[in-house]
Formats: structure tokens, C-alpha cells, sequence
């Protein structure tokens, strides 16, 4: 046991704990994820992405009415973030699903239809069980997983491994990263050659070039967030605002900036506690009216936001959980890998 611990200092190296070391490897791993499958090309030469492992069904993907996204947890989560710009360039709805719920419904699903399954591990066992469903049903199966050999990975039809190197911290952190970075990837080799849409998708590769570099964001230790659409604050959640409320909003430039910067005059008017996440250079247009804590992050293509925007919280999950003295690596009641129903 003692030779195991020294085992698990050497996996960890500088590190005190593996999700803390996962966090800081993000521009390593994400360099990984990328690594043969964007093209820059000559001047003349259009910037494109190549994903070996799908090439010989991106037709039959576009050709498809509906791509369904499949997952649980953190995996959910990274294709909900993937989803907008999946729809813009691939012009086909988007719809998403927990592997639970559908099959609890045992909701439709067609042969017209292109089912994704996210997995990091390759081997929960209700993604597993949608999986089967799917392809009992007739859709294209492709997976998106961190496990090469993995039951996702051997039984859809065929996919993209999203090459972070494997993750021991329970919480996910750099496959969630990889994971959105690999589906921006899905969604750009979908998209093709369209003309209407080149010079977008010039710059969103241009961008994750540049990730790497832009992730190297400052350490931060706040308080805990829980997370609303801010189109929903006004249906519910504003109800619980008051001095005592800490509220985390996330308020970098996009199109919806006007938006978000309302709502933050609303949060403001019912005396929320502020911390604002926003595009560097915008602090003074997201604290009028009020005093905020505002934290900085580097401004990027906005489909490749959430990269970035997650990184100051996923610090802030982890310095709590280790100033709370819980274990952080492997919080009570929960396995990285859930192989049962
Ligand atoms: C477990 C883990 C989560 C993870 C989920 C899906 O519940 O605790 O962190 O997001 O499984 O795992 P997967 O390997 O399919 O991505």
C-alpha cells in the first residue's frame, strides 16, 4: 500500500491531486486532440479538418434528418455546449438526449437519423444500453469517446477517439474540453466545403490553433455556482436572489452579450453577490451600476468559449472541495466509470 502511494505521487507528479494536474494539462491534452487533424495549408490552400475514423460516413451524415447527441454527465454537458455550432454548420436539428431518459421513453429513432454517442470512458452502461437501441432502430451510430477498445467504441459504426490521455479524477475536466473541441471538429467536417460558411469556419480553426495558448488562465478561488440559462433567470431562479446569493455569470462576448449584460442589471437591482466571467477589456461594461468581482478570460471563436470559460470553474470545484476537506479526486457516492443501470 505504501508502494502504491508512491505509485499514485508518480502518476501525479507535481501535483497534489490528479484533477488539479488534469485542469493544468488541458493545453497539452487539447494539443493531443487536435494533433493530425487540422490542416492549415498554403495561402491558397482553405483550412480544413480531417477525422479519419468518420470519412467514409460524412456523407451519409448530412444527408441525415436529425443528429442526436447521447450521453451522461460531464459528457452530456460537453455536447450541449457543442450543439450550436454543430446546428449553424451543419444546417440539420440538433436534438439532445440522456441515455436514460431515452430509454425510459423509449423515444423515437429512425434510420434517417445520426446518433453520437459522447463517452468518455466508452463503458456506461446506459449510453451502452442507448447505443444498442439506436442501432436496433436502424440510425447511423458514431462515438466520440477517450477509450480506444472500449464497448462505444467497437459497436457504433464509427467515430472519433478524443485523444486526452486518460483522466483518474472522477470529475471530468480535460475530456470535457477535448470532448467539445472533437464535436467543433465533428461539426466543421460536416459543414464541408460550403461556400457560405468558409470564412467561419476558416476562423474557428484558426482559433483552436490558438487554444492552447489562450487556456493558460490564472488560478481562482471563489464560491460555489449552480447553472441557469440566463433566459431562465426571469422564469423562476430570479425569485432567489438576495445579498446572500452568490451568483457567477458568465458574460463573454457573444451575440447574446446585450442580453447577459441585462441580466446582470437585474442581479445587480436585487443586491445578488457578483462574480462576472467576461471577455478581457470588458470589465467596465459588465460592472455598471454596481460593484462585481469580475474575472478576465481570453476572448476566442464563440463556439470555442465554453473551452475557455470552463477552466475558472472547474479551479473553483476544486479549490472548494479541497478547502471543505473533501476528497476531490473521488467525491463520495459517485465512480468515473458507471457500468450499471
Ligand atoms: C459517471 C461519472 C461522470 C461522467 C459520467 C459519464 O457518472 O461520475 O463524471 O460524466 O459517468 O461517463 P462517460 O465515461 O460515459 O463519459
Amino acid at each position: 500500500s505504501i508502494l502504491e502511494m508512491e505509485v499514485e505521487q508518480i502518476h501525479k507528479g507535481k501535483y497534489e491531486h490528479y484533477m488539479q494536474k488534469e485542469i493544468h494539462e488541458q493545453p497539452e491534452s487539447l494539443t493531443t486532440t487536435m494533433r493530425g487533424r487540422l490542416i492549415r495549408g498554403g495561402s491558397c490552400k482553405a483550412k480544413t479538418v480531417l477525422l479519419g475514423g468518420l470519412k467514409d460516413h460524412l456523407k451519409t451524415i448530412r444527408r441525415s434528418r436529425r443528429i442526436i447527441f447521447i450521453g451522461c454527465g460531464t459528457s452530456y454537458n460537453a455536447a450541449l455546449a457543442a450543439r450550436p455550432i454543430l446546428e449553424e454548420l451543419s444546417g440539420i436539428p440538433v436534438t439532445m438526449e440522456i441515455a436514460s431518459d431515452l430509454l425510459d421513453r423509449q423515444g423515437p429513432i429512425y434510420r434517417e437519423d445520426t446518433a453520437v454517442f459522447v463517452s468518455q470512458s466508452g463503458e456506461t452502461a446506459d449510453t451502452l444500453n442507448a447505443l444498442e437501441y439506436a442501432l436496433e432502430n436502424g440510425a447511423l451510430c458514431v462515438g466520440i469517446t477517450n477509450t480506444v477498445g472500449s464497448a462505444i467504441a467497437r459497436k457504433t459504426h464509427c467515430g472519433v477517439h478524443i485523444n486526452a490521455g486518460a483522466e483518474i479524477g472522477v470529475a471530468s475536466t480535460k475530456a470535457y474540453t477535448s470532448q467539445i473541441v472533437v464535436m467543433a471538429m465533428l461539426a466543421l467536417a460536416i459543414g464541408g466545403d460550403a461556400v457560405s460558411s468558409q470564412a467561419r469556419r476558416e476562423a474557428i480553426i484558426e482559433s483552436l490553433f490558438e487554444l492552447p495558448r489562450a487556456l493558460k488562465v490564472k488560478e481562482v478561488a471563489l464560491m460555489h455556482s449552480e447553472g441557469i440559462l440566463a433566459g431562465e433567470m426571469k422564469h423562476g431562479p430570479l425569485a432567489l436572489v438576495d445579498e446572500n446569493l452568490p451568483i457567477f455569470v458568465i458574460a463573454t462576448h457573444d451575440a447574446c452579450f446585450s442580453k447577459q449584460q441585462s441580466v446582470i442589471q437585474q442581479l445587480h437591482a436585487r443586491k445578488g453577490r457578483l462574480i462576472v466571467m467576461c471577455s478581457k477589456g470588458d470589465a467596465a461594461s459588465v460592472t455598471v451600476g454596481g460593484s462585481c468581482r469580475v474575472i478576465e478570460v481570453p476572448q476566442v471563436e464563440d463556439c470555442l468559449q465554453p473551452v475557455i470559460n470552463i477552466v475558472p470553474l472547474q479551479l473553483l470545484a476544486y479549490h472548494l472541495t479541497v478547502l471543505r476537506g473533501f476528497n476531490v479526486d473521488q467525491p463520495r457516492n459517485l465512480a468515473k466509470s458507471v457500468t450499471t443501470e
